[in-house]
């Protein structure tokens, strides 16, 4: 498994380490153990150059002046969409649209698409494991038209099996939306099968990617969803900037989500007409930056490999299982092995509530995160209020998992109940 840091896999994690300034930082006099990429990743040198090239030399408001910052600034942009276009495997760059992050593109999805296709008496289809992101919207839409919200649970395993979700997919089904990875269990999900099965019964499939595209190789021509959803912060980029990838031939349906500067064609006193696919669903001035940071983060992680990533992230989040796993103190929620499941592990230790839990490990340098992780459904399918979660990305070591064990043996001392 490990020899060093230099895997198996053929990742150099100490060389890449080295490109990210911030893993050097030092937190309560301890080398920071950065676990909580689940929330958000750190950004490389080449990320962060990127973004201060773009403020010192290019930076205008695209698609508006005819002066040079207007040109170079369109380019920048422009340029951008092109790369998530090719890393996602989708056909054309018009099908892909800037948000701000995953809530966005999906509350975007809502409004412009499910309210105009969602009537009374249908279904929408999600996992018992969504992030709130993925709830909300479809319990608005539900009360707006009197649909059905229903839900594919986990079973004990943190799956959902194909009798579960061929039993809650039907022909009332209008939409089907689902993580591709649960940002809490960590389980990826067969969401290709699920996806053919919604075509089968004429619905339409969302894949929320939030967890997924930072981590493994997307082709959403392969994965054939209708909308695929993610968000720059995750996979090294900057904050405010998203992705919506929607099949042209909704997106050109779809009335605008946003109104406003940009993405109209043409405006009188009482219409309009809007702009071509994607500037219709981009009004106003973008985060050109982001979308810079989001271009060079796709270079870096192109650099290395999504392939390898995803190998080497498993192999970490196996080594970290077994140890955990052998902790009688702690539960561990979700599937117990690391194939099929992302780098992702939510516990609890036992009588220490999870902000405790997280508390203590910051006393070690260990950055988790704990509460419900905006999944409150699914705590309550649990049978639990929330929990901590260790969550890792290729930058992380075998040497900062032993740490974080050590210092979860520490937790429970620490509170006065000894060691077990
Ligand atoms: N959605 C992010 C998480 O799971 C914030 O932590």
């Amino acid at each position: 498994m490990s020899n060093g840091n230099v895997i198996q896999t053929g990742l150099d994690v100490e060389k890449i380490r080295k490109d990210f300034p911030i893993l050097s930082i030092k937190v309560n006099g301890k080398r920071l153990v950065y676990f909580d990429n689940g929330a958000t990743t750190q950004k490389p040198l080449s990320v962060i150059k990127a973004v201060e090239n773009y403020n010192e030399n290019l930076n205008g408001n695209p698609h508006r002046g005819a002066h040079y910052l207007g040109v170079t600034s369109t380019e920048a942009y422009e340029k951008a969409r092109e790369k998530v276009r090719a890393f996602i495997g989708a056909e054309k760059s018009s099908e892909i649209i800037f948000t701000r992050n995953t809530t966005e593109s999906l509350n975007l999805i809502a409004y412009s698409y499910g309210l105009n296709a969602v009537s009374k008496g249908d279904e929408i289809v999600i996992a018992i494991s969504e992030h709130h992101s993925n709830i909300l919207p479809w319990q608005m839409i539900s009360k707006v038209k009197g649909a059905v919200l229903k839900y594919m649970y986990t079973d004990e395993n943190g799956r959902i099996s194909e009798e579960e979700y061929k039993s809650k997919i039907t022909d009332k089904t209008k939409i089907v939306s689902i993580a591709q990875v649960s940002n809490v269990l960590g389980t990826k999900y067969p969401v290709k099968e699920i996806v053919k099965y919604a075509h089968e019964k004429g619905a339409v499939a969302i894949v929320d990617g939030a967890q997924s595209t930072p981590h493994m190789k997307i082709d959403v021509s392969d994965l054939d969803a209708d909308f695929f959803v993610f968000s720059g912060h995750k996979m090294l980029a900057s904050m405010g900037i998203g992705v919506l990838y929607g099949k042209e031939k909704f997106l050109l349906d779809m009335t605008p989500f946003l109104r406003g500067g940009d993405m109209i064609e043409y405006v009188t006193e009482q219409d309009a007409t809007f702009a071509e696919l994607p500037f219709k669903f981009e009004a106003g001035t973008q985060n050109v930056e982001g979308a810079v940071s989001l271009g060079a983060a796709i270079d870096y992680l192109n650099s290395i490999g999504l392939d390898k990533i995803e190998a080497y992230e498993e192999e970490l989040t196996e080594y970290a299982l077994e140890k955990i796993s052998a902790l009688d103190y702690v539960t561990v929620y979700g599937p117990k092995t690391a194939k099929g499941k992302g780098g992702i592990i939510s516990f609890n230790v036992k009588d220490v509530h999870p902000h405790d839990v997280a508390t203590i490990l910051n006393n070690y340098g260990i950055a988790v995160r704990s509460g419900h992780h905006c999944a409150q459904p699914l705590m309550k399918h649990l049978g639990i209020q929330a929990s901590s979660r260790a969550s890792f990305y290729f930058y992380n070591t075998y040497e900062e998992i032993d740490q974080f064990i050590e210092a979860l043996k520490n937790v429970r001392k620490w509170l006065g109940y000894g060691r077990s």
